[in-house]
């Protein structure tokens, strides 16, 4: 707490000296606290062009979150009421007192199609009344049409205004739920499929707005117990609050309050916000092609802290980031800590983001350098080690151990026993996929869907690596997708391991949730990498099923069972993530070119490097003579 509060004093006070109308209490966000020094940021060029704003942060756990304030009509009616906020109805009674300088100007002048922003959109074929069918013929207003015009309303009823800008989508939107826990919250993660949607239609503000208010919140303090996490953090979710303002009745203001995992169940620090905050910048940047946002020396700061935090030396062997279990889409314990296939896949799909909107300047050289180390290291370390197939079972089930050695070929010690009886049978003769996790002596074997498919779209899989996934997808249609897409991960966990492992979680039982539970949300990610593959035929498929159920079941969070013939048993109804993954799917089916502002293509200074390392692999050339090559791209 000192330590926070010197921090913060070191840099506020030559700030709030520049800026003489603000308040002496308030401190100013967008800070690089930590890591990067006042000197180094408080240039002038940074105080003219950073937008500061002036919300304030509150030391106290009450009274924390950014501040707006509005004021009541009337004594004891207050119109920014929580209710009306999540049923997405603008209150135009309310006055918003935020005092932002230019960001508010910033964030308002957003500007749309209309607006003469040159986007990649404006190339591609509008669509007819709407929404195009997956194959380009304008579907019937009794056909398919309906659903997407439901999940468009739903969509836009789980908006979430500050000040009265929309600024995310709340989790879910069940008018029936009796206990809400924080799904009336925006969750970082849940609003991408959000945000690309809106996108997609061409609706940029809410985007911006979410881009540039949880960069406000990275900043935030956040301590559990007094300690704190690394700056550069992303909260999980954050809520809007009405609270009254101190001192005066007549008064209210709207609070942002994040969650960073102090509050959430496990209190686990959500790792995946950051790596996801920067693939939706990019997205952003390419769908409009408005940069400036990604420009900005805020945005600029935000990207290096991200990057800074996930690239700091630690104790790791491996280019892998490690993370504890349930820092992820799968928030809660699945055995999945240590080094898991979604977080490399987004870390890896970050790197290439960032790399492309970072501005050359003087001081980001050795940060683009590890960067560009680490990308070669993380690629060959997760496409020669986590790549299994049928001819990779069979080395490991004949595999040495033991060996010590530089030139090991089972470097992590795998015992061939590990092999689960389940995958012998499981594995197809034609395709494969990345495993969910890799540890000293111990291979996960499991299928976790949103590492492989992001694996595709990021390219962090090779070219033929990403087709053999979706010929595995193909050939386990049955176990993967059967009634409704997509298995969160396969198998489930049964019995004394699910025990052991979840620590008897009742929500993670077999088949159901995230152990091996069926996700609706999952289906824009296999929509962008069957699409990226030229194989977007395989989404087609899974949309039209889901079409038969998703909104008669009300848009269920994820499905039970084998084959997911169950609404999940604790799932929430009318989420959002379900709604928006199905209308990203449908948009992009519909205009397939527009999946390239998520995609990432390999580049050729990587690939050089990488067929180099792969040369000097001992597993591939064993009894021959080998060179050690180190690779500073
Ligand atoms: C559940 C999911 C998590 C999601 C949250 C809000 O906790 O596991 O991934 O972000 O709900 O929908």
């Amino acid at each position: 707490m000192i330590s926070v509060v010197l921090k913060l004093l070191s840099v506020v006070l030559p700030i709030s000296l520049c800026r003489t109308k603000m308040a002496a209490s308030e401190t100013v966000l967008r800070l690089p606290l930590g890591s990067l020094s006042p000197s180094s940021h408080l240039s002038s060029s940074f105080l003219t062009s950073t937008p500061l704003l002036s919300f304030k942060p509150s030391s106290t756990r009450k009274r924390r979150g950014l501040r707006c304030t509005t004021i009541s009509m009337a004594r004891g009616n207050t119109f920014h009421s929580p209710d009306r906020v999540f049923k997405g109805k603008k209150s135009h009674s309310t006055r918003c007192k935020c005092q932002r300088n230019d960001v508010e100007e910033n964030i308002r002048s957003t500007l749309l199609p209309s607006d003469g922003l040159k986007s990649d959109l404006d190339e591609m074929p509008l669509p007819v009344n709407g929404s195009l069918s997956s194959n380009g013929n304008v579907q019937s207003a009794a056909g398919t049409n309906s659903i997407e015009d439901e999940a468009w309303d739903l969509l836009r009823q789980s908006i979430v205004y500050y000040c009265g800008s929309p600024i995310g989508t709340i989790a879910a939107n069940d008018p029936n739920s009796t206990s809400v826990l924080n799904y009336d919250q925006v969750f970082i993660r849940d609003f991408i499929p959000s945000g690309i949607a809106f996108l997609l239609k061409g609706e940029y503000d809410i985007v911006r707005n979410f881009i540039l208010y949880t960069l406000q919140l990275q900043s935030w303090e956040k301590t559990m117990d007094c300690h704190s996490p690394g700056q550069g953090l992303m909260p999980a979710s954050f809520k809007v609050k009405t609270v009254p303002l101190d001192g005066d009745d007549s008064m209210t203001e709207e609070v942002l309050d994040p969650d960073f995992g102090e509050a959430a169940i496990g209190r686990v620090a959500p790792v995946d916000s950051g790596l996801w905050w920067i693939i939706l910048l990019r997205a952003y940047g390419k769908c409009t092609g408005d940069v400036s946002v990604q420009e900005r020396v805020d945005v600029q700061t935000g990207i290096k802290m991200i990057l800074k935090l996930c690239l700091a030396d630690g104790f790791d062997m491996f280019p892998t980031l490690l993370v504890t279990d349930g820092s992820c889409m799968i928030d809660r314990r699945m055995g999945i800590h240590g080094h898991p296939l979604e977080i490399q896949a987004l870390f890896y799909s970050a790197l290439v983001c960032a790399r492309e909107m970072l501005t050359p300047e003087d001081g980001s050289a050795d940060l683009i350098r590890a960067l560009n180390n680490r990308l070669v290291a993380l690629s060959f370390h997760i496409r020669e080690y986590y790549w299994l197939d049928m001819k990779k079972i069979n080395e490991i089930y004949r595999y040495q151990t033991e060996e010590y050695s530089y030139d090991a070929v089972n470097k992590f010690n795998i015992y061939p026993d590990q092999i689960p009886s389940w995958l012998v049978d499981f594995m197809p003769n034609r395709g494969g996929y990345l495993i969910g996790n890799l540890q000293p002596a111990h291979m996960d074997f499991r299928f976790f869907s949103l590492g492989n498919l992001w694996s595709i779209v990021s390219s962090l899989a090779t070219n033929d690596q990403s087709h053999a996934i979706l010929d595995f997808v193909e050939a386990k249609w049955a176990e993967l997708v059967a009634d409704m897409p997509f298995k969160i991960c396969y198998p489930a966990m049964e019995g004394e391991e699910w025990r052991i492992i979840t620590g008897s979680d009742p929500k993670n039982t077999p088949w159901s949730y995230h152990n091996g539970g069926s996700w609706p949300t999952l289906l824009w990610q296999l929509t962008v990498a069957s699409i990226k593959m030229g194989r977007p035929e395989i989404a087609e498929k899974a949309v039209e099923l889901a079409e038969r159920r998703i909104a008669i079941d009300k848009w269920p969070e994820y499905y039970d069972t084998k084959r997911a013939r169950f609404i999940g048993k604790q799932a929430r109804l009318y989420q959002t993530w379900s709604i928006a993954g199905y209308l990203v799917a449908k948009l992009l089916l519909a205009n397939p070119s527009a999946a390239k502002f998520l995609t990432s293509e390999e580049d050729s200074d990587l690939t050089n490097a990488f067929s180099c390392m792969i040369s000097a692999n001992p597993r591939r050339t064993r009894g021959r003579k080998k060179t050690q090559q180190p690779f500073i791209v």
